[in-house]
C-alpha cells in the first residue's frame, strides 16, 4: 500500500487554534504502561495525534517551536527502526533538541556502567525527557524512579510498548468503531510487548479479543485479560474485523516445538486465510514483518493491509505524546 495525500494545507495558526481546544495535560508525567492513561486521556492523545497528522500530511515544511528549548534523549539499548526514528522526527518537528544514544555505543554496554547510573548522569544534564528501549521488562519503570524528567517506555523486554498501542488504536479508529470489534491477535503473544500493551487496553475499549497461536506462544491464564484463547488460526479468523499478526521474537531465544516452516504453515496470514475474516477486515502488524512467516507478501501488499498507516500514525502519536507531556 502506498500512502498518497493531497489536501488543503493546515497552517501553524490553525494548528495552534485546534490544539488550544483540546489542550489538557496528562496526569502522569511518564508513559510506562498503557494503563497510565485513563480512557479520557487515551482519547486526548488520539485526538491530538489526528491534529498533528493533518499538519504533517499537508505541510512540506514540518517545523514548529512548541518544544523549543526542551531536550529529548532517545536511549535505545535494543535495535529499532520505526520507534526510534519516529520519536526523533516527532521531537524535531516540535522544535526540541534530540540526542540519540544507541546500545552498543553506551558506557553501559562498553564499560559496565549500570542503567541507573547512566540515567542519573543524563538527568544531571537537565534534560526534559528520556525515551528508553531496553530488553529487560521493567527497565523504564526503574528509570522513572531515578530521574525528574519525563520517561517514555519505547519497549521493555516482553512487558509493554505503550506508544505502539496508541498508534495501533489511532489506526483502528480510522477504520472501525471499538465497541464489540472482533480483534484477532495471532502469533507469539507470550513474548510480545506489543501484545502486552494491546491486551491491557483493547478490552477496556469494549473490543472482543481472541489470541491465537501455538499453545507455547499463549500466556498461561491469558484469559485474565478478558480475552479468548484459540490455537486454530482458521477458527480465530472467522468473522474477524481486525487481524493483528505478531512476529516470533527470535531475538529473545524463542524456540518453538515445531520448525519455523511448520509454524508458518499453520499461522502465516495468507490471502486464502484472510477470506475467513470479514470482507472489510483490516490486517495489522507492528513491524518488522517477516514475509511468508507472519504475513504473505500478497497480504502485505493488499489494500486490506494497514501496516504503512500504522507507521504514519506512529509519528503523529509520538508528536502528540511529547507535546502533551512536555509543552509548557
Ligand atoms: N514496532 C516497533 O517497535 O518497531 P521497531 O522495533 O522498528 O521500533
Amino acid at each position: 500500500m502506498v500512502i498518497v495525500f493531497s489536501c488543503k494545507e493546515m497552517n501553524e495558526k490553525e494548528l495552534l487554534s485546534r490544539l488550544k481546544k483540546t489542550k489538557k495535560k496528562l496526569k502522569n508525567k511518564n508513559l510506562i504502561s498503557i494503563n497510565n492513561l485513563s480512557l479520557k486521556e487515551l482519547n486526548l492523545v488520539l485526538d491530538t495525534a489526528e491534529i498533528f497528522r493533518e499538519f504533517i500530511r499537508t505541510n512540506s515544511k514540518k517545523k514548529l517551536d512548541l518544544l523549543e528549548g526542551k531536550s529529548v534523549i532517545n536511549l535505545f539499548f535494543e535495535s529499532s527502526t520505526r520507534t526510534r526514528t519516529s520519536f526523533e522526527l516527532a521531537a524535531k518537528i516540535l522544535g526540541a533538541d534530540v540526542v540519540n544514544i544507541s546500545g552498543e555505543a553506551t558506557t553501559r554496554k562498553k564499560k559496565g556502567e549500570s542503567l541507573v547510573d547512566v540515567v542519573r548522569t543524563l538527568n544531571a544534564m537537565h534534560i526534559d525527557a528520556v525515551v528508553i528501549r531496553d530488553n529487560h521488562s521493567g527497565a523504564s519503570d526503574i528509570v522513572a524512579r531515578e530521574v525528574g524528567c519525563a520517561v517514555i517506555n519505547a519497549g521493555d523486554g516482553w512487558h509493554e510498548h505503550p506508544s505502539q498501542a496508541l498508534l495501533d488504536l489511532l489506526t483502528i479508529r480510522g477504520h472501525k468503531k471499538f465497541k464489540n470489534l472482533k480483534f484477532t491477535l495471532v502469533g507469539d503473544v507470550l513474548h510480545s510487548r506489543v501484545a502486552g500493551s494491546l491486551l491491557r487496553v483493547l478490552p477496556r475499549l469494549g473490543v472482543k479479543v481472541t489470541v491465537c497461536g501455538p499453545e507455547s506462544f499463549l500466556p498461561v491464564k491469558v484469559e485474565k485479560f478478558g480475552v479468548k484463547k484459540e490455537t486454530n488460526l482458521e477458527k480465530s479468523l472467522n468473522g474477524a474485523d481486525v487481524i493483528y499478526a505478531l512476529r516470533v521474537q527470535t531475538e529473545r531465544a524463542v524456540r518453538i516445538g515445531s520448525s519455523m516452516n511448520e509454524y508458518a504453515k499453520s499461522y502465516c496470514i495468507t490471502q486464502e486465510k484472510l477470506k475467513l475474516a470479514k470482507e472489510d477486515a483490516i490486517v495489522m502488524h507492528a513491524g518488522p514483518v517477516i514475509r511468508e512467516r507472519d504475513l504473505s507478501t500478497e497480504v502485505l501488499d493488499s489494500p486490506q493491509c494497514v501496516v504503512l498507516e500504522q507507521v504514519e500514525n506512529g509519528v503523529a502519536v509520538r508528536i502528540a505524546l511529547l507535546y502533551l507531556l512536555l509543552a509548557d
